[in-house]
């Protein structure tokens, strides 16, 4: 099946300063070693590859990177930024690959975008068959927070200085684990609309799948420092193999 919520030029636009004030520039060395460790510094495929903040750090290493990305905005952006890394139009939810890979990585959150059951266990049983004998699977994502919710709704802030005003709003659908948002950007005289949709799912679920198209959980850290995972983690970096 599938499946897509893909970054929009509105997206691609403000993705880097984006990613900036989120932190998620700061923390792309660690986050490089991380899965540089689990590559063998052989071939790797990332999936929802985006603009490459990560890919082309890591290409630049050695290791070899190829990426999908259903976004032509995102990709044009990631070739913008360096030939280095192969990628194609492609969805993350239903891919199959001659090429067998030492590491399948999928950050930021880009797992949950698929936003159904099937199609995130498609794209696991792809990642699965993509992988070489020893190759790891990597999946970071964020440890679902429902708190704030009133009657399925929420606002928040995410930015708030002299010259951005970054808000949130966001509807919980808990039958199907869906929350679809509006990142709300004011800046000067303008104010960008910019949509989400994710499927959470909490790491016991995210082990079932993976278990159900034949890999099983290696290692699960709290950041790509190796922090302890633990009931306070915000987020999980969870990695898996073949059975
Ligand atoms: C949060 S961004 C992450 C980009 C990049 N991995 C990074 O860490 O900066 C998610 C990316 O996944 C892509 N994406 C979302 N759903 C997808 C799908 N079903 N197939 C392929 N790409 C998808 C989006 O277009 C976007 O570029």
């Amino acid at each position: 099946m599938c499946n897509e919520m893909v970054y929009d030029e509105n997206w691609a636009s403000v993705y880097d300063r984006y990613t900036s004030i989120r932190g998620r520039i700061d923390e792309v060395e660690d986050a490089v070693s991380f899965l540089y460790r689990l590559s063998k510094v052989g071939r790797a495929l990332e999936l929802g590859v985006g603009g490459g903040r990560v890919a082309v750090p890591l290409s630049e290493r050695g290791v070899i990177v190829e990426g999908i990305d259903k976004s032509d905005s995102m990709l044009k952006l990631l070739a913008k930024r360096s030939g280095s890394v192969k990628s194609w139009n492609g969805d993350i939810a239903c891919f199959s690959k001659q090429q067998r890979y030492s590491l399948v990585y999928c950050v930021y959150n880009t797992f949950t975008m698929l936003f159904t059951r099937e199609a995130q266990l498609d794209c696991l049983r792809s990642a699965a068959e993509a992988l070489d004998d020893e190759g790891n699977l990597v999946i970071e994502i964020a440890v679902p927070n429902l708190d704030g919710f009133v009657h399925g709704q929420k606002t928040s802030t995410i930015l708030l200085d002299h010259e951005n005003t970054i808000l949130m709003a966001e509807i919980h659908d808990s039958i199907k684990q869906n929350i679809v948002s509006t990142l709300l950007w004011f800046s000067g005289t303008s104010v960008r609309r910019l949509p989400h949709h994710i499927r959470y799912v909490y790491h016991q679920e995210l082990d079932t799948m993976a278990e159900y198209v034949g890999l099983k959980l290696a290692e699960r850290w709290e950041d790509w420092a190796g922090g302890a995972f633990s009931e306070s983690s915000k987020r999980h970096i969870s990695v898996y193999r073949r059975r």
